[in-house]
Formats: structure tokens, sequence, C-alpha cells
């Protein structure tokens, strides 16, 4: 099924050849062993339809993975290219500095309208990153409007993934992808993350996991003085080290603890929102209310670059009175034609219900993926909504890891290449503990689950008896 050739594909004619040489010789692509590609040849993906993508040589697979989280609504929706078109004839560019343009104002009343609470101020920016380190600079900003130029401090969680950009990657908690581009931006703390598979403490309670996680944030408020930290940083569902969900109980009491020390909490829903979870937002679909939401992928499903913070009334408002101004902006941050596509992909979300779609189909998704427990490397099913992650283990009775030898051989050598041969889009990580992440387009149902688990099967079963 995933090597089936594509008339459509196949007759576009790439000059493969070309492409491959071009590619070795001048592209620099992220987050990629550039040296690999010395025996290797780079995978060039030409077009998209639905869950489906084909490379440059016709042949097809299941994209298990949105893009990189990013193409909620599926791949080839003519509507979307042509919002852009109509929309680049019409203004291809005016900036928000100063000015606006319609689409940049419906989107942002629209993005307060789907909302929790009162977050009904937006800041454009063009990707998750900037959004991060927007939020950042605002939640500063506003202690220093607030009397108190004290708190400049984030919290996050350890191993979670916020972004590269200098102050985004301070925010994040991955120490492999830190250590080349210190010194970083002071005052970015670690606190505890949500992996109850390797729960330090109370690993067969999950609700006394979540306290203390959640506890932890505090205890890390009062090491560090109340009176110096802005804002914590949290994922609804952490993307990195595979998947960890929030125990039940956890945001609500990451609220309080807030609240009671006067702290920002920041959603950080780059990857979370539009569906992902089967909700607009992942605040909704754990029943909390945050000071801020990041967002971007999902936003424009990636037919366009976009992010946004949205922001509450109560954190807007020094920034509405007097002679305020907040010094931050990006050339591209909110830019017509993106704005045009986010409201173009937003009335494809509604006219299929989408997030409904998601939230209905999350069940028989995780049903195929929890039907992998019995492969013996398989050591942890976990997510939510259109989300998931697979553990891998070495020894499932100890939950024993693999070195770092084994991961190299595992995850690089083998995992990485092997699905993506047999047809499936999907990531195979090592940033925490070695894990396999789905996080397929909403379009998905019962047919592209099961191949997905299929391929996951022979594939991992493969990886086994290499070990
Ligand atoms: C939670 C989270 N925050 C921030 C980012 C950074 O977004 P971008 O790559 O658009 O800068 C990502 C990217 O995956 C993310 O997952």
């Amino acid at each position: 099924m995933g090597n089936e050739m594509s008339d459509a594909a196949a007759a576009v004619g790439f000059d493969d050849e070309h492409l491959q040489e071009a590619a070795k010789r001048h592209l620099w692509m992220h987050f990629t062993r550039m040296g690999s590609y010395a025996s290797h040849d780079v995978p060039v993906m030409v077009k998209g339809d639905g869950p489906w993508v084909w490379d440059s040589r016709g042949k097809r697979y299941l994209d298990g993975l949105s893009g990189l989280f990013v193409v909620n609504a599926g791949h080839g929706r003519e509507e979307l290219a042509e919002a852009a078109a109509r929309q680049a004839k019409q203004l291809a560019y005016f900036p928000i500095w100063s000015y606006a343009h319609p689409n940049a104002i419906e989107l942002s009343e629209r993005l307060a309208g789907l909302a929790p609470g009162d977050l009904n101020r937006v800041f454009f920016t063009t990707g998750g990153g900037e959004a991060v380190e927007s939020a950042w600079k605002i939640a500063k900003q506003y202690f220093r409007a607030q009397g108190q130029p004290g708190r400049y401090k984030v919290l996050s969680r350890n191993i979670a993934y916020h972004g590269t950009t200098l102050g985004a990657l301070a925010i994040t908690g991955v120490p492999g992808i830190k250590e080349q581009f210190g010194p970083l931006p002071a005052g970015s703390v670690r606190v505890a993350n949500t992996n109850f598979y390797r729960a330090p403490y109370f690993g067969d309670d999950l609700e006394a996991f979540g306290r203390w996680a959640a506890d932890d944030i505090e205890a890390r408020i009062e090491m560090e003085g109340p009176d110096t930290v802005a804002a914590v940083f949290l994922e609804p569902v952490q993307n990195s080290g595979g998947c960890f969900p929030p125990p039940p109980g956890y945001f609500q009491r990451v609220r309080e603890i807030c609240d009671r020390y006067g702290v920002l909490l920041v959603s950080d829903e780059v990857i979370c929102a539009f569906g992902r979870l089967g909700a607009w937002f992942g605040a909704d679909r754990y029943h909390y209310v945050p000071d801020m939401i990041t967002c971007a992928k999902g936003l424009t499903s990636g037919y366009s670059p976009l992010g946004a913070v949205l922001v509450s009334d109560r954190v807007m408002e020094p920034f509405v009175s007097g002679t305020s101004t907040f010094y931050h902006g990006f050339t591209f941050g909110g830019h017509p034609v993106s704005t045009a596509v986010a409201l173009a992909n937003l009335d494809v979300f509604e006219k299929e219900d989408l997030v409904g779609q998601a939230n209905r189909r999350s069940a028989a998704f995780r049903q195929v993926l929890e039907g992998l427990l019995d492969l013996p490397i398989v050591g942890d099913v976990r997510g939510d909504g259109f989300f998931y992650g697979l553990e891998l283990v070495k020894d499932k009775a100890t939950k024993a890891t693999f070195d770092d030898e084994e991961s190299e051989r595992l995850l690089r050598g083998f995992l990485s290449p092997a699905l993506f041969d047999a047809g499936l889009v999907c990531r195979a990580d090592d940033r925490g503990d070695p894990v396999i992440q789905l996080a397929p387009p909403l379009v998905c149902e019962q047919e592209h689950f099961d191949l997905m688990g299929q391929i996951l099967r022979d594939v991992l079963s493969q990886a086994w008896e290499r070990l």
C-alpha cells in the first residue's frame, strides 16, 4: 500500500538526480546530521493529499506526523491554497506595525472567540518559538508595569521543547540542544515533568504523582524567590520525551499555585492547539484557563507560516493605557497571506468538525497503538487525542532503556529509516528515553490507524530481533 506509484507524483517529473546533488551541496537541513547524507539520499517530498505524501520518486507515505505536528487539516486542500493566492493578489504584504489589515483583525477576533477565559488579545508572530519568546517578553514588561521589575524568571519542565531562538532555547529543557549555545539568557529554571512511566515518586498512584509534579513548581518558586518568578511555561501534553499527558488535577493545582504566587501561567500549545488533542485548545481539554497561550503549526495547518500569543485582558491591561508600548515585533508577524490562510483553515475545521472528529476517533487510534503493547520492545503507549508516543525499552519488566550505542544503532541506524522505507512518516526521538511519536492529520480514520499499527508492528519486531 505504501509503495504505490502515484500517477500524479510521477507526472510532476522532478529531476531527482539534480535535486539530490543540489540538496547535498547547498541545502542546510534543520536539526540534521549533515554528514549522514554522504552515504544516504535526502528524502525529497513533492506532493501531499489528505494524510498522504509522495516523494520525488513517486513513492507514497502515510504522514503519521502531519509533517511536524503541523498539517492538522491534511494535505492538498485547494481552498487554503486559493485563499493564499487571493490575498497575495489583493495585498501581498503590509505590516501590523501601527497598521492593520482585515485578515489580521478578523483572525484575532475569531481566535479570541475560540480561546478559553478572557484571552481576548492576539499578538501575531511567524512561528512557535517567536510566540514563546514574545510571551516571555510580555511577562517581563507586564511585571515592570506592575512595579515588580524583579520578576523575570521562567519555569519550564525537564526535557520540554519550547523553540530554538535564544530566549525560547533558554526555556527549552532539553540539555543536548542547548549546550552549544551558552550562555543563554538568565533566569530559566527547570521543574519536574509528568512522565508517569518513569515517575520517581508515587509510581503506583497517578493523582498523587500529579500533585507531586505540580508541587515541584511551588517548591521551585519558593527556592528561586517568589518575587523573581514571572511565568511558568507548560505544554498541555509535553511533546519532547514522548507525549506526557497531565495527570488528573495537575493543571488545576498548577493554576492555584500560580495564583497564590502571582506567577503567570503560559500554556505552550504550539502543538496541542487546533484539534491535536480533540479540543480547540489543550487548556479546554484539561479545563484550565492560562494567562497566555502560545500557538502556531495547526493555526494554518502549515499552508503558510503563522504563530500567535493569546493574552488575557488582565495581562494586556498595562499595554493599553497611556504611552505604554511593547517594543517587539516581526516583519512577517500576522502576514496578510498567512492570516487569510488561517481564516480559511478555521473555516475547514468548522465545516468538517475536525476538532470533534479527532475527539471521536481518538479512542480508535489509541486502541490500535495499545495493541502494540504485546511487543517486547514497546514499554509504554501514552498521549491523547491525535498525539501519541510509544516508549521503547530493552526490558519491559525492569523498564531498562537502551545505552547510547544501542540507541544510536536502533533509533538512528535502523528504526527511522526502516519506518520511512515501510511508508510511514513518524518520529523516532531520543531527546529523553527512546520514543516513536505519532501525530497524524485529523482526517485520519480507522484504515490509516490500522496501517500505522501494521507498519509499526513489522518494523518494531525487526528492531527487536536486531538488538
Ligand atoms: C511546544 C513547542 N513550543 C515551541 C516550538 C517552536 O516552534 P517553531 O519551530 O515554530 O519555532 C515548538 C516546535 O515544535 C513546540 O513544539
